[in-house]
């Protein structure tokens, strides 16, 4: 059953008032507290933003806006200062139609790996917007960018990639600040996106992102939509103190 949760919600979850905490409590009276302006932008657009695969027009970009979300992305936090990403933009439709190909030959394997309600239920799931889409854009990681003293990577190798998925998150949120569309799409081979973009092999291609106008923004995830997967409450991932 798809619960009717609402993702975001501006009350903290059930502090005790005797318990002070960094999540603060309801105050001193019951009025909901204050957002700031700034801040309340910004919720709304982390509440807006969507994973695209349907709502592709394939309208030109508005003026600017590539340039501009491509540089939130680049102002994203990274380990050691490094930037490690690069951002591959793909317009070209023989690129994209091999891309698609092989998506959808990854999502026939991954289709075979299921039974009964699963298989059921991914069957009318879209998992792509990559031909309709205005154009892609594949963000890789150079893991010698900065190397080899790179500030705080000495101890987890994974950081350089965390990196990496703060500028797509960026991305995706400018996007959507820009009334624009972006799907991640992840079922492909790392070697054929390589070849098919001439990567070098050190570089991994950590997302290919469809980009463009779109025609709305779903309220609900497609996955819950699609009686997929649930979005879990905030209240059962906090945890205090300890896990
Ligand atoms: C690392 C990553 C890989 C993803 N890969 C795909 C994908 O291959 N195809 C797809 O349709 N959605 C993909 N998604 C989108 C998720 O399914 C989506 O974010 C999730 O269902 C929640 O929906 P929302 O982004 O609209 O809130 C990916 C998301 C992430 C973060």
């Amino acid at each position: 059953m798809i619960s009717s949760f609402s993702m975001w919600s501006d009350q903290p979850s059930d502090p005790s008032p005797d318990q002070p905490s960094a999540l603060g409590g309801p105050g001193p009276s019951c009025a909901p507290p204050a957002v700031p302006p700034a801040a309340a932008g910004l919720y709304e657009v982390v509440r807006q933003r969507r994973d695209v695969r349907g709502q592709f027009t394939g309208e030109p970009m508005p003026p600017g806006a590539l340039h501009r979300i491509l540089g939130a992305a680049h102002s994203a936090p990274s380990v050691g200062l490094t930037q490690p990403w690069d951002f591959i933009l793909v317009e070209d439709e023989e690129t994209r139609a091999a891309m698609h190909a092989h998506v959808s030959q990854e999502r026939a394997c991954f289709a075979a790996t299921l039974t009964g309600d699963r298989a059921e239920r991914f069957a009318p799931i879209k998992i792509d917007g990559v031909l309709e889409s205005t154009l892609s854009v594949v963000v890789t990681y150079d893991q010698d960018r900065g190397a080899p003293a790179v500030l705080g990577r000495n101890t987890i190798a994974d950081a350089g990639l965390y990196s990496v998925c703060l500028a797509i998150e960026n991305l995706w949120l400018a996007a959507t600040a820009e009334g624009l569309g972006v799907g991640w799409v992840s079922f492909y081979r790392e070697q054929f996106v390589r070849d098919l973009l001439g990567i070098p092999e050190r570089v991994r291609p950590v997302a290919w992102l469809c980009v463009g106008p779109v025609s709305h923004l779903e309220t609900t995830p497609d996955l819950e939509r699609h009686g997929w997967a649930v979005r879990r409450p905030l209240d059962v991932v906090i945890r205090r103190e300890r896990w």
